[in-house]
């Protein structure tokens, strides 16, 4: 067979594969399951919680060759790559696990088999370790490989006893080795210049048989298991004859494109530059597939300082040009195969690189122009301050560790504890600033969490579930070390996966719990100072800063937020394609059943302009596109057209998303906007929008309310509904509602009137007006109306005034018990009897107060209806 790099990987897992194991593929860089650790950084990683027997899987056996990355955290290598034949950032784990099924012998037997009949390595070329009490495991080496003593090495040191970490699976290795010969300087495994090349650990065969506790303690496994590692770079070299892992076929192709861009040759001091170039660009581009942001934080600070590094030993190898990002396409042809992440996500690792390139470079020529006039005041061999090492970083983004290997290669030391020291300071000066503001209670003290610990980091794009520590707990208002069952408290951990309101988007809720018992459940998520405060209730056991905390977001409620945010992005663009670009967005409110939106427009929304901008958003939706997130420099995407809101403070870079076709021209983005928020993966996720209400919040300003998904469906269902009801109850179908509904209005009116006509008539005896009575100098008409409307009793007096000068007309109309009086009075006796004066009357009568009007024409009313009569009598006294 041939030994490429591909070929090996493919070789290794059909082998087991053939053995009765599960082939996984390799699990994210960034752990799922275990907060503790940066990266992944071993295969075993993502099995851990199958060999403590915490979670069960349907295979016992499996097979993977899983992406690692050793660098910040306990495996750094970071200042070794490029010097070394063996050091990487990122390597690829081939391994073979067993959860409780075969152990030593079997493990033994197939690494053996695999090694020299598979791949054809001479058996005395080779050589293992045991760990010194490990009798079993040398019987079985002899045995089965029938190795010499000799060349079974009993190694006491943590060396052969492997963990993965502080904590978690633990025991006893043996390692295999290869012997590159004589010729090559180093001694085997076990001997004072072991270091050398000539002896190379090719395979760890790890005999899982402990749990490592926090506190020291070590526990056995349910039952004994085997993880093995071997690294496929350190595989191939042997393999392919050759010494360092830079010389393997892959390595190669990445070498040779970065001195076809560099148009400088592999040889000299330019070698070490490629090769940091070709490792670095590896790590790069797997970490940003894998959801890794350049940030200043966390697990985006340790892609960034990777990155940079790279960028500068592009700037030693003289490119003018950002480099990184156009070596993207021959890694994603060389190793996409196997990892279609890579594929999937070029562009955003191509766009992230560059930016990352292009921000950079002027800071780092600026940079580097520092540094040489500072060691320029330096004697040979002198110390840089840490004061100038700090000023490099807080000022020109330089990493500690690129000035220290900058330094490095002239010759210069580094003043490490100068810097931290002049770090403190900084963090001093900042809470001072923030001592002195004003902040009370809770938020000063998610201030101090923020400068002591840093801000936390948000996991929850790409996951839902997640482990975290915890950083800080505030019960009452100040830092607490414990909290119990029944407390209601705010907490933080290092990572997680809760999204913390932001943006108009409500925070997550969902739960959290401990291994040791403790049960909280989260009811909201909040950012402050940049740490993610979930506020919670502990329901059960007890909660300390520092466990580890399991929590997951409320799956169905996110899914609801997610379908709602993209939702306003589409309403955004059909709302500035179908009224105008002067529409933007004034501020929103996204939660789980129903979202607003606000934006600038003078006048209402048309029910037809409303109606094409939902039926236009409906069909992004059914357009079923994926949701594509990039990381950009802020000019960059505005200059693509993506909307920045409320004159919001980005930072230089952006997090830009972008949502469906334009239906009029398939190649432009339908929806381009800056936005931290968590979306949906395709338009398709938001399933349905609707529109619920359309109205002024402003002046200028217009509200929109909408639904989306199953938020969507039970309002037009619910709308349905209604109709069906009321259509049922009028005996017709929905669609003839409206028409229904108009005839009987016009009925419902024309029946009204004629029952107002039969009143009036009823009580004024029959014959249309009541009878006039003398009553002094008036000719007085009276009349009580049951169930006359008060607005009729106008009509009524202009009429009875027609039928002299010194008429009177006095009618009170009876509603629900409640009386309302009318008084209209003659031109001859307004300024006798003015008809304010004679509804005072009444309207004492009724019970009530106020009433009044004009000479001619007053009205009153009051609540005593059963004293209408007596009002009646009140004017005729008045006039009498
Ligand atoms: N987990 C073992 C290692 O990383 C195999 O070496």
């Amino acid at each position: 067979m041939t030994h490429t790099v591909n070929d090996i990987r493919a070789a290794f897992l059909s082998f087991f594969e053939g053995r009765g194991h599960e082939v996984v593929p390799s699990a994210p860089l960034v752990p799922q399951n275990d907060p503790t650790l940066l990266f992944v950084n071993a295969g075993m990683v993502p099995f851990k919680n199958v060999f403590t027997g915490a979670e069960k899987r349907p295979y016992s056996r499996a097979t993977s060759s899983q992406k690692c990355v050793r660098a910040g955290g306990k495996h750094n290598d970071l200042d070794n790559v490029g010097y070394t034949a063996r050091h990487h950032t990122f390597f690829e784990m081939l391994g073979n696990f067993s959860f409780g099924d075969y152990f030593k012998e079997e493990a033994i037997e197939a690494a053996w088999k695999l090694v020299t009949a598979e791949f054809g390595l001479a058996p005395e070329k080779l050589l293992v370790t045991v760990y010194h009490t490990d009798d079993e495991a040398a019987d079985l080496w002899k045995r089965i490989a029938g190795l010499p003593d000799e060349r079974i090495i009993r190694i006491a040191t943590s060396d052969n006893f492997w963990s993965m970490g502080d904590t978690g699976p633990c025991g006893p290795c043996s390692e295999i080795f290869y012997d590159h010969g004589p010729h090559i300087a180093g001694g085997p495994p076990g001997s004072p210049d072991e270091d050398g090349d000539r002896f190379v650990e090719i395979w760890n065969l790890v005999f899982m048989q402990f749990d490592q506790q926090e506190g020291g303690e070590r526990v056995a496994l349910p039952k004994p298991s085997i993880d093995t590692g071997a690294g496929l770079e350190r595989m191939a070299t042997v393999l392919q004859g050759v010494h360092s892992n830079y010389e393997t076929d892959l390595f190669r192709t990445l070498i040779d494109a970065s001195v076809e861009l560099t148009g400088r040759g592999a040889e000299g001091d330019d070698a070490a530059a490629h090769r940091v170039i070709a490792d670095h660009l590896r790590a790069c581009s797997f970490l940003i597939a894998d959801g890794v942001s350049p940030s200043n934080e966390g697990r985006g600070y340790v892609l960034r300082r990777i990155a940079r590094r790279a960028m500068r030993y592009a700037n030693v190898l003289g490119a003018e040009e950002p480099l990184m990002h156009r070596l993207v396409p021959t890694l994603t042809a060389e190793m996409g195969g196997a990892f279609p992440e890579l594929v999937r996500a070029q562009v955003l690792i191509e766009d992230t690189l560059r930016v990352e390139e292009e921000r950079f470079s002027d800071l780092l020529t600026r940079g580097l122009k520092l540094l040489s006039d500072e060691t320029a005041k330096l004697p040979g061999g002198g110390t840089l301050p840490g004061e100038a090492a700090f000023r490099l970083y807080d000022t020109y983004g330089f990493p500690l560790d690129l000035t220290a290997d900058a330094l490095k290669r002239q010759g210069y030391g580094l003043d490490a504890e100068g810097f931290d020291a002049a770090m403190a300071e900084q963090k001093t000066r900042a809470r001072a600033a923030w001592a002195g503001s004003g902040d009370a209670g809770a938020d000063r003290a998610w201030l101090e969490v923020a400068s002591e610990k840093g801000t936390t980091e948000f996991i929850g794009y790409a996951h839902e579930r997640a482990e975290g520590t915890v950083v800080a707990i505030v019960k009452d208002a100040s830092l607490a070390e414990t909290a119990e069952a029944g407390d209601t408290i705010a907490f933080a951990a290092n990572q997680t996966p809760f999204y913390g309101e932001s943006g108009g988007q409500t925070g997550d809720s969902g739960t959290a719990e401990t291994e040791g018992g403790a049960r909280l459940r989260v009811t909201d998520t909040k950012k402050k100072a940049g740490v993610h405060v979930h506020e919670a209730v502990v329901e059960e056991g007890s909660l300390r800063v520092g466990d580890t905390l399991t929590l997951r977001v409320d799956h169905e409620r996110r899914a609801a937020i997610k379908a709602n945010h993209s939702g306003t992005h589409l309403l955004h663009a059909a709302l500035r394609r179908h009224l105008g670009t002067h529409v933007v967005q004034k501020g929103s409110y996204v939660g789980p059943d129903a979202f607003r939106f606000d934006f600038s427009h003078d006048g209402a929304v048309g029910a037809e302009a409303l109606d094409a901008v939902e039926a236009e958003v409906n069909r992004v939706v059914r357009q079923n596109a994926e949701g594509l997130v990039r990381y950009m420099a802020y000019d960059d995407a505005i200059k693509e057209g993506a909307m920045a809101l409320f004159g919001e403070k980005y930072g230089d870079e952006v997090r830009v998303m972008t949502l469906g076709r334009d239906p009029d021209d398939e190649t432009k983005p339908y929806s381009v906007e800056l936005c931290g928020g968590t979306h949906v993966d395709r338009t398709g996720d938001v399933a349905l929008f609707a529109v619920t209400s359309e109205g002024a919040v402003a002046s200028g300003v217009r509200r929109i309310e909408a639904v989306t998904g199953e938020g969507a469906r039970a309002y037009l269902k619910g709308q349905a509904n209604a109709a069906i009801e009321a259509a049922a109850a009028l005996k017709t179908k929905p669609e003839e509602l409206a028409e229904r509904v108009r005839a009987l209005t016009e009925e419902r009116k024309k029946l009204e009137k004629q029952l107002t006509e039969a009143r009036k008539k009823a009580a004024t005896g029959g014959g249309g007006a009541p009878k006039a009575e003398a009553v002094g100098d008036a000719l007085f008409t009276s009349a009580v109306l049951e169930g006359v409307p008060p607005k009729e009793l106008r009509g009524m007096i202009a009429q009875a005034l027609k039928e002299a000068p010194n008429a009177v007309a006095a009618f009170i109309a009876v509603n629900d018990g409640k009386a309302s009086v009318s008084i209209g009075v003659g031109d001859a006796l307004t300024a006798s009897h003015p008809a304010p004066s004679l509804v005072q009357a009444a309207v004492t009568a009724l019970g009530g107060k106020g009433g009044g009007g004009k000479p001619d024409l007053a009205h009153g009313g009051g609540p005593d209806a059963g004293a209408a009569q007596a009002a009646i009598g009140a004017v005729r006294a008045m006039l009498g």
